[in-house]
Parts: structure tokens; C-alpha cells; sequence
């Protein structure tokens, strides 16, 4: 294992020799750093990602069925809540080249943005991914003007109880993330995994706001590029995690949307293939060749019927461990619109079901780990399922 790793490392290395600073260019310059935390990084880069505990209990976008999402009141209830991994975070660039954490580019729904009538006319409508999106973008924004922003619910139909939280927090950076991790691990005594996804490369890429390259560039200030470092990365776009294998060595994920959905890359790049063709044992064969795992939706291993109701399994799991890949679907939420509907409780959309019973079937497919916003949930259904 020592062995292996030793080489992984000089491999990676090589590679990020190829990074130059010149790859950020003046953004780079504010990707600081601190001495204690790199020393940090390193020293507790443990096990790997295989020695994490499994099923793996992986807090989506932190404990966001208690707090709002990628925030660090979020993530810090969700290392509180004793999950295994915290999504921090789902990563999209600032104007000016920072990292920040939100699901998407649009804060409309997720920050208080339009409180803001100095930010009135930045409301704008663009094409995402092929799709109309109106409100405000991260990419128009600069990082000082995004912390005048704070956080609120998503969510709250399904939440109320979380709005009692908006405006507390503010967007944090990956940059932050990357030293709170390294704190909390410090005073925990225990090291923090994080499990961050860039968001929707091609798209930013397109605009000379690269995610890859400044993702890398922060986790080698860290000292956190490893095979072994505690930083698992994600993507919706293949093309993205090829490019990542080849810049660093950390461990990597295929995130897996619907079987008739194609990835936006393969959109753009002309690769006809669907998630249904990457799901086969050809698909998986190749993705096995740049990536540790998948992470698909949960439909993906156990379909739902017309009513929504689970079926029989797939064998994608079978399929997966086959060439080795790890399998971290998404995601639990305790609320009932977000359960199958054999495990729903009543109709109130904010009421929880039977989602231990959820977990049970899940459980039982021989998945890795999973993607929840309510982590200790996760782990109770764990207990449970390993008696
Ligand atoms: O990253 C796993 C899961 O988070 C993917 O879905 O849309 O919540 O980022 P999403
Ligand atoms: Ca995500």
C-alpha cells in the first residue's frame, strides 16, 4: 500500500509539475495559504478513501436538511452529526476567479441576493447547460461583493424550521473550507474528509474561468492532491474528471444524473453516449480508467416504478465492484416528496417517512455509501443495518 502510494505520488507529482502558477494568473496570487495547515494536510492524509467507514455516510451539502445548504453552519453540524464526509462544496468561480461554494451559479434561490437593490440590475437570464436560468450568477460577481451576500433556505416548503437561520452565514470559499477542515481536524483529533464537486465545467470553462486547474492549484497549496490526501472530488462531467486524473492524484468520482440524460460535456464534445450507456459494463470499464467511483442516482440502483414505488435492483452495483469502482448514490432526505413512495408517511411535504425502511433497501444493494442532508439519519440506518 506504502509502496504504492510512494509511486502515485511521484507520478502526480510529475504531472503537477506541469501546472505552472501562469495557470491562474492573478488570481492566483490570492490563493494564500498557511504553513500550519499545509503541515496539516499532509500528516493526516490517513488511509485513503477505502478506510472510511461503510456504508459511507457522506452529509450533502453539509447537515442541509437542518441548516441552509453549503454554508458553515451547514458543515459544521454535519461533522457534529458524525458524518463520515461533508460535501464541502459544490464549487463555482466568482468573477474574479475565486472558488466559492453553492449548488449552482444562480443564488437567487439560495443567498439573499434580491434584498440587495445594489445588485438589482446584475439579474439576468442565461443559457446553463442548455437550459434558460434567470437570476443572479456567481460569475458576475466579485468575491467581495458575494460575502455581502448570506445564506438562507432553499428549501423551505420541506424546511420551514431551517429559515430560522437566514441571513446567518455567509458563502464560504474553498479556500476557507480547505482550513476548516484542517481546524477541525486539529480539534477533533480526528481527520475531516471533504467530498467537493465542480459544477458545471464546460460551461465555466467556456467563459475563461476554468474549474479544474484553480481546484488543483488550492489542493497542492494544501498538500491535499494525494491518493491518500482526505479530499475526494466529483463531477457530473466525465471530460472534467479525465481532466483532473491527469493534474492530480486524489481520488475521483462520476457523478451519474438520469439514464436517458447526457453528460453536458458529451453534449458539447459530440459524444453521443447517455448515462444508460455509461452504466454498462463497457461504460463502466472506461470510467474505471481515470476514477475510483460513481455516484449515481439513487433510481440508478433500485428503479421506481409509475407510482414511484421501488422495484427489483439493477446490477449496477455487481457491475461497478466488477472493475473496482465504489458506488456514493444520491440522496437521502428524510422529507416525504423526496422518498420512494412505498415509504412515504401522509402527504405533508414537510413531514418525514419511513426513510430507515428506505435505507434498509438501499442498504441491502451493497452500495458504498450515500449522499444525505440528514447525516445522522445515515448513520442510525447504518447502526441498523450492520446489527
Ligand atoms: O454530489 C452528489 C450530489 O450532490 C449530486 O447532486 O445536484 O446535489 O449536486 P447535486
Ligand atoms: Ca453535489
Amino acid at each position: 500500500m506504502g509502496t504504492q502510494e510512494s509511486n502515485e505520488e511521484t507520478s502526480g507529482a510529475g504531472r503537477r509539475a506541469l501546472l505552472g502558477a501562469a495557470v491562474l494568473g492573478a488570481g492566483g496570487a490570492v490563493l494564500g495559504m498557511a504553513g500550519t495547515a499545509r503541515a496539516d494536510g499532509a500528516r493526516h492524509g490517513g488511509g485513503g478513501f477505502k478506510s472510511l467507514p461503510k456504508p459511507t455516510i457522506i452529509g450533502h451539502r453539509g447537515a442541509s436538511g437542518y441548516r441552509p445548504e453549503h454554508t458553515f453552519g451547514s458543515y459544521q453540524l454535519a461533522l457534529d452529526l458524525g458524518a463520515d464526509i461533508v460535501e464541502a462544496g459544490d464549487l463555482v468561480p466568482t468573477k474574479d476567479g475565486h472558488l466559492v461554494c453553492r449548488h449552482e451559479p444562480e443564488i437567487g434561490g439560495t443567498t439573499d441576493v434580491a434584498d440587495h437593490p445594489e445588485f438589482a440590475d446584475r439579474k439576468t437570464t442565461k443559457l446553463l447547460d442548455g437550459v434558460s436560468t434567470t437570476g443572479w450568477f456567481t460569475e458576475d460577481f466579485t468575491l467581495a461583493e458575494l460575502k455581502t451576500l448570506r445564506a438562507v433556505e432553499r428549501i423551505p416548503a420541506n424546511r420551514p424550521h431551517n429559515t430560522l437561520y437566514n441571513g446567518r452565514w455567509e458563502i464560504p470559499t474553498f479556500d476557507e473550507v480547505l482550513r476548516w477542515q484542517d481546524e477541525q481536524t486539529r480539534k477533533r483529533g480526528k481527520q475531516v474528509w471533504i467530498y467537493p464537486e465542480l459544477k458545471h465545467p464546460t460551461y465555466f470553462r467556456k467563459q475563461g474561468l476554468p474549474l479544474e486547474e484553480r481546484v488543483a492549484r488550492l489542493l497542492r497549496t494544501y498538500r491535499k492532491d494525494r491518493r491518500s490526501s482526505p479530499v475526494i472530488l466529483q463531477s457530473f462531467e466525465p471530460t472534467s474528471i479525465q481532466r483532473l486524473h491527469k493534474i492530480v492524484d486524489n481520488p475521483l468520482v462520476v457523478l451519474l444524473s438520469s439514464a436517458g440524460s447526457r453528460p453536458w460535456d458529451f453534449v458539447e464534445t459530440g459524444d453521443p453516449r447517455t448515462v444508460a450507456d455509461l452504466v454498462k459494463p463497457a461504460g463502466l470499464r472506461e470510467i474505471a480508467s481515470y476514477a475510483q467511483g460513481i455516484g449515481p442516482t439513487l433510481d440508478l440502483v433500485v428503479p421506481r416504478d409509475a407510482q414511484g414505488r421501488l422495484t427489483t435492483p439493477t446490477t449496477l452495483v455487481a457491475d461497478a465492484h466488477r472493475v473496482g469502482l465504489v458506488l456514493h448514490p444520491y440522496t437521502m432526505r428524510n422529507e416525504n416528496p423526496f422518498l420512494p413512495a412505498d415509504f412515504r408517511k401522509g402527504t405533508d411535504a414537510d413531514a418525514y417517512g419511513d426513510v430507515f425502511g428506505a435505507y434498509k433497501a438501499y442498504f441491502a444493494t451493497g452500495i458504498d455509501g450515500v449522499f444525505t442532508d440528514q447525516p445522522d439519519t445515515g448513520l442510525l440506518a447504518r447502526e441498523d443495518f450492520k446489527g
